[in-house]
């Protein structure tokens, strides 16, 4: 067993319950510090923290700040929004922060706001997220009795559940009272629309909430101090969620640098008994990892360095009664769904990817489907407007690279079919089991939970419909 301790940077072992605990734990000392500071300092601190995005593409926070801040208009203003969403199947860190310590991400956005001069936080979170709305509603009200937030407008706004409204492009289109539908222009050129309805568009910074919870204790206690765990480009720690084939689920924060093999038993207890991890998966974002390389240290580098990459910290265990095609299938299906259909290769090479690897793992697809597979996974992301398309290949590309034997085992009906993998984001971590939304079973590719698909892709479904969050 594993010789690494779970560490408490930014997610205490115990839910901290009220601003005055967080106070009496070192809250509100990054503020402070805050305050004191012209704006470009604190840029300049984060910058050379070395921080970097936890919400999946892992970039650079300060620079993050600098470009939002020099997209800034004088006369409107600019807002930060705490990506909240949470959708990447297999995670569920952001909710265990915010069930733990809300305060610490309220503090963190407010120093993101005096960094960036923004006179507005939203918190994007998901209506079905309820006990969390409730914890980050309460922790706001706190924060402003206490006068915290210094002529800065705090605010929760409740989104659909669709995994899109994560993109960050998207989670702004749908508060501003639009379906999640990912933007071509970038967050900081094109954020809020500012009330009344046809006033211009202001710059947003969209940050994670794990982004913003170390942000506190960097201004606090220096950049230094923040890089004297992990490594040279991956500084810090990592909030990671363990699920799948293991004796446990839960979510640990570690030192950047541990190897995922002890990441999995320190967090997850390891294998179940008498059995071998086969493929570890990072969320639906990355390329698989397999078994034999457990050994990678948990970093930014590392992780891509074998062709795959940290993204959320969200690692789903496979052992070896699992075959490779039914998590294929399972994963292409998933984001095929979610895909909005803005860009006709991600929706309908998705869509297509899909259907044959089902077939797969039926056991009655063909070379012929093999070939049109490969294909298409050089397709799909052709032309895309986010990246949920690139997922769709880089994911199936390392399933076929690594694990051919059990695409060739059906394709040559060797092996018997299996049922496909469930993989959809969580809905729950407790007692350590995670709970998956089983309802995106029978969610169709039109958005809709109809017994059929209508083929009619989301974008052009909701073409005309009013979105229930609608202001
Ligand atoms: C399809 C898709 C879904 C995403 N979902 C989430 C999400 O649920 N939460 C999140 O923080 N970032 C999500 N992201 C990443 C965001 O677009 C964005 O990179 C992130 O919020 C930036 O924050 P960071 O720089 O602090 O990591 C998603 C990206 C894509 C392409
Ligand atoms: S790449 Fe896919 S999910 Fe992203 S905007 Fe295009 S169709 Fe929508």
């Amino acid at each position: 067993m594993a010789g690494v301790t779970l560490v408490h940077r930014v997610l205490h072992p115990n839910p901290i319950i009220s601003l005055e605990d967080h106070v009496t734990r070192g809250g509100g000392k990054g503020l402070t510090a805050a305050l004191e500071m012209e704006p470009d300092a604190i840029i300049e601190r984060v910058l050379a923290s070395g921080l970097r995005g936890r919400g999946g593409a892992g970039f650079p926070v300060g620079r993050k700040w600098q470009t939002v801040a020099q997209n800034r208009m004088a006369e409107l203003g600019t807002a930060v929004i705490v990506n909240a969403a949470e959708g990447e199947p297999g995670t569920f860190k952001d909710r265990t922060i915010l069930r733990r310590n809300p305060y610490l991400v309220v503090e963190g956005a407010l120093i993101a706001a005096r960094a960036v001069q923004a006179d507005l936080i939203v918190f994007g979170m998901k209506r079905s997220f309820a006990g969390e709305v409730e914890r980050v509603r309460a922790a706001i009200e706190e924060v402003e009795d206490a006068g915290w937030n210094v002529g800065i407008e705090l605010s929760v706004f409740e989104g659909p559940d669709e995994y899109l409204y994560g993109e960050e492009s998207a989670l702004l289109e749908t508060i501003d009272g639009r379906f999640p539908f990912p933007r071509v222009v970038p967050t900081f050129r094109r954020g809020l629309r500012e009330a009344p309805e046809d006033a211009p568009i202001a710059p947003a910074l969209v940050n994670n909430t794990e982004s913003l919870a170390n942000v506190p204790r960097i201004l606090a206690r220096g950049a230094d101090w923040f890089r004297t765990v992990g490594t040279d480009q991956s500084p810090g720690t990592m909030v990671c969620t363990v699920t799948g084939r293991t004796q446990r689920h839960g979510v640990g924060e570690v030192l950047m640098g541990t190897s995922l093999r002890d990441v999995i038993d320190e967090i997850g207890g390891g294998a179940l008994p008498g059995r071998e991890i086969k493929a570890v998966m990072s969320g639906v974002a990355t390329g698989i990892i397999p078994g034999s390389m457990l050994d990678t240290p948990v970093t930014y580098e590392h992780l891509a360095a074998i062709g795959s990459g940290l993204g959320s910290g969200a690692f789903i265990v496979f052992d070896d009664t699992v075959d490779m095609t039914a998590v294929a299938a399972g994963a292409a299906r998933f984001l095929a769904i979610e895909s909005c259909g803005q860009c006709s290769p991600c929706k309908l090479d998705g869509e297509n990817l899909a259907e044959r690897l089902l077939k797969v793992t039926e056991s009655v697809a063909t070379e012929f489907d093999m070939g049109v597979i490969r294909k298409r996974i050089g397709t799909v992301a052709d032309r895309s407007r986010c990246y949920l398309a690139t997922q769709q290949q880089v994911l199936l590309d390392s399933l076929l690279k690594h694990f051919p034997e059990d695409f060739e085992g059906h394709v040559t009906n060797a092996l018997e079919p299996v049922a496909f993998e469930l993989i959809a984001e969580l809905i729950d971590i407790r007692g350590g089991r995670a709970y998956i939304d089983e309802r995106h079973r029978q969610k169709q590719y039109d958005w809709s939970y109809a017994k059929n698909d209508s083929g009619t892709v989301p974008v052009e479904r909701f073409v005309n419909a009013v979105p229930s969050w609608r202001a």
